[in-house]
């Protein structure tokens, strides 16, 4: 009998050190804000993934871990499965996350001063990995076209391709903004990469959040200039709602690069295997499928009521389609309020915790915010109440 998991059930994740829920008076004034922001789950994880960590806590002596032929047979059949891509194993190195892996890319592919293509607004820290690490952010701003769903500028790209720069930071599906990219999209893509001698980065932690129709397909499976042209940053951490395990891998087809990122990955001592997070990835893999199968539909459903709720009690906001991803990218610019406004909209009023848009790009995210609608309904839809009728009395405020 497969476990029928209660997405609907409340957990109490205060007092655990919660990223998101044990910083709520740190970061956004009192214990009574709701926080919908940092992408981690409100569910508890498939059960398998549980009683698998049990069983290894059990084991009582926690020592430095190899990756065992199961690791790597779990993500193969994974992907294999789910994507039918055959990763072979020789292409898969182990990373501790997926950030890691983008800053070490950067680095490792670039030289000082470069520029690093990005399509804001994107998930921030794609930002900081560049500038942190002394390159150029080279922007390519994705379209928002009048049918509500982000497009590619395609002729933007090749001017900056033109233009030198040789690494591109992909996220795919697109965070925020839920956009999936298409098998057309990623080949347009890698034919301008293929005619400057682009490298992509494609970051795909969120592939395996995508609900029908839309499917996800793994940049380096459209042609074999984008297999052999770049790198993949992978990682069940999202999917299975395990990013406090910190387990993530890259899957580079090409020797050279592969290479270049083993010896940068030993140099910085990061190659150990996380004892906790080597099982927790297996039991996931092999065992996290009926969970996901579960879970999407929920998520699915709760993206629909909070797109629905927008439309019935504040049609100012209008909401971006989310194809892939828990996380809905809403448009406020209709209310017409500054980024601090909104964020005291947010924090001080209504007392829910959304992320602020500018930190995905300033001139592509202010306006904007991000919900986290990876939560139980009935969380979901408190928080839109409360945001709902605090920008119903700040219209009220404004307009008396
Ligand atoms: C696009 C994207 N990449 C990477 C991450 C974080 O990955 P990790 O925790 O493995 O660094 C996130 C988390 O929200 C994300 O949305």
């Amino acid at each position: 009998m497969p476990i029928q998991y209660d997405f609907d059930r409340m957990i109490d994740r205060r007092n655990t050190a919660s990223y998101k829920w044990d910083q709520l008076t740190a970061l956004f004034g009192g214990e009574d804000v709701l926080p919908l922001w940092v992408a981690d789950m409100d569910f508890p994880c498939a059960q398998p993934i549980v009683d698998a960590l049990v069983r290894r806590a059990q084991e009582g002596v926690y020592g430095y871990t190899i990756r065992t032929d199961d690791w790597y047979d779990s993500i193969r059949g994974w992907f294999e499965r789910r994507h039918n891509w055959s990763i072979p194993a020789e292409s898969i190195l182990m990373s501790p996350s997926v950030v890691t892996s983008l800053s070490l890319a950067v680095e490792l592919f670039t030289e000082p001063g470069a520029n690093v293509i990005v399509q804001p607004p994107v998930y921030y820290p794609f930002f900081d990995v560049i500038r942190m690490n002394g390159r150029n952010v080279a922007r390519n701003p994705l379209i928002l076209g009048e049918d509500g769903r982000y497009r590619m500028d395609l002729e933007g790209m090749e001017k900056l391709m033109q233009d030198s720069a040789k690494l591109m930071l992909l996220c795919n599906p697109h965070n925020p903004g839920g956009r999936v990219w298409t098998r057309e999209e990623l080949s347009s893509l890698e034919e301008l990469a293929a005619k400057y001698g682009v490298t992509v980065v494609s970051d795909e932690i969120h592939c395996d959040l995508v609900f029908q129709p839309a499917r996800h397909v793994p940049y380096a499976t459209v042609g074999d200039y984008a297999a052999s042209h770049s790198i993949t940053l992978l990682a069940p951490t999202k999917t299975f709602n395990i990013p406090g395990v910190q387990s993530s891998f890259i899957v580079a087809a090409d020797a050279k690069l592969r290479t270049k990122l083993a010896n940068r990955i030993k140099t910085l001592s990061l190659h150990m295997q996380n004892f906790f997070a080597h099982t927790a990835t297996i039991a996931a893999y092999n065992e996290g499928g009926d969970w996901l199968d579960q879970l999407l539909p929920y998520l699915k459903e709760n993206i629909d009521a909070a797109i629905g709720f927008f439309e019935r009690r504040l049609p100012v906001i209008r909401p971006v389609r989310a194809e892939g991803t828990y996380l809905l990218w809403i448009d406020c610019r209709g209310l017409g309020m500054s980024v601090a406004d909104l964020k005291r909209l947010m924090f001080a009023e209504a007392k829910v915790a959304f992320s602020e848009g500018s930190v995905f790009g300033d001139e592509e995210g202010s306006g904007f915010l991000r919900v986290n609608c990876a939560c139980p309904r009935p969380l979901l839809l408190e928080a839109l109440e409360r945001f709902a009728a605090a920008a119903a009395r700040a219209g009220e405020v404004s307009k008396s």
